[in-house]
């Protein structure tokens, strides 16, 4: 383990208000995306949607980092640049996620816990051979009656710390996500509750195996509202309970912290994570990686028709601008006006 290497690219995942890419969907995901929206599903709609992503004019200005898929991270563009390459010309740091998703947890009903601790080493060793400098691990934390268990976010600590240990022996800078759903009817008070448990032992664990702070980077969900909840919080009362929650819970010495968007509309989430920097006095730098808050737009522009590729990416780049503007605090509601 080089951890000037790793504290290196962690900070470069954070740096100049950028934020990461999260490109990384499973094909069954992928293809409920793609089915919702009438797009054809193959092999090569996805290559040529992430080949759109990827090739979006201004993308590096605001995007330090982009997550890939086990069958991305091995395909080329039309020219045959493989995609890490591609990435790396344009100054963005490829990363791979290396779980296998979140499966039914044994004697624990509607929880969940991630997959794929086996065979990590050798395939995070593949991963870097192909390019990926960062990996992405995402536990699921579900809130309901009589739910999340101890139980389910111990062994979801666990596994998290497990995959941590691994890439960091490797250089490759684990991206630690404990995700809490926002699904269901609970108040912002339940998610701050779970959310802060959740951290707490999943940063207890990370200590336990000597996993380096200062070479990882942590993706949390925000403090908000489940989304079938009656009452809705201000955004002045997200980031305050957000902020809250990670200053108990994050070592300074972890380099950022970047959200993933958990649902929240695009416009909700870049307005969030603008006040969430408005109310941060902590080392740490706080920044994005969203995947529908940055994609679900352009691929509705797209939607499987390569003559749509510069409107699609017109979308994306605008998105990416803006979650880059929230990143450092200067962004504003009435930017969403101004369309590309
Ligand atoms: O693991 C989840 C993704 O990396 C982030 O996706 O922003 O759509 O929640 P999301």
């Amino acid at each position: 383990m080089n951890i000037k290497i790793l504290n290196k690219t962690a900070i470069a995942l954070v740096a100049n208000s950028k934020g990461i890419l999260a490109m990384d969907e499973s094909h069954p995901t992928c293809k409920k995306r793609f089915d919702d929206l009438n797009i054809n599903v193959s092999e090569e709609s996805r290559r040529s949607y992430r080949e759109m992503l990827i090739t979006a004019e201004s993308l590096f200005n605001y995007i330090s980092g982009a997550i890939l898929f086990d069958e991305t991270i091995k395909q080329k563009t039309k020219k045959n640049v493989p995609f890490p390459d591609h990435l790396n010309t344009i100054g963005i740091i490829p990363g791979i996620k290396v779980d296998s998703g979140a499966k039914p947890f044994s004697c624990h009903p509607n929880e969940k816990i991630t997959e794929g601790l086996d065979n990590l080493p050798k395939r995070v060793e593949e991963y870097k051979a192909l390019g990926a400098r960062f990996a992405k691990w995402r536990a699921v934390i579900t809130i309901g009656e009589n739910i999340p268990s101890k139980a389910c976010i111990i062994a979801n600590a666990q596994a998290l710390a497990r995959y941590a240990s691994i890439c960091q022996e490797m250089d490759i800078v684990p991206i630690v996500e404990p995700e809490v759903l926002m699904d269901g009817a609970h108040d912002i008070n339940k998610c701050f509750e779970v959310t802060n448990e959740t951290q707490s032992i999943v940063f207890e664990a990370l200590d336990k195996l000597d996993v380096n702070f200062s070479g990882i980077i942590l993706k949390p969900n925000m403090i908000t509202p489940g989304n079938k909840c009656n009452s809705k919080s201000s955004v002045e009362e997200i980031s305050k309970l957000t902020i809250k929650c990670l200053e108990n819970n994050v070592p300074k010495e972890v380099p950022g912290i970047a959200f993933l968007s958990g649902g929240q509309t695009d416009q909700d989430a870049s307005n969030n994570l603008n006040y969430i920097n408005k109310f941060n006095n902590n080392p740490w730098k706080l920044t994005f990686s969203y995947g529908r808050a940055l994609q679900l737009e352009a691929m509705k522009r797209w939607q499987g028709n390569n003559n749509n590729i510069l409107e699609a990416q017109k979308i994306i780049s605008n998105r990416a601008h803006l979650n880059s503007l929230a990143a450092s605090g200067k962004y504003d509601l009435k930017m969403e006006k101004n369309k590309y």
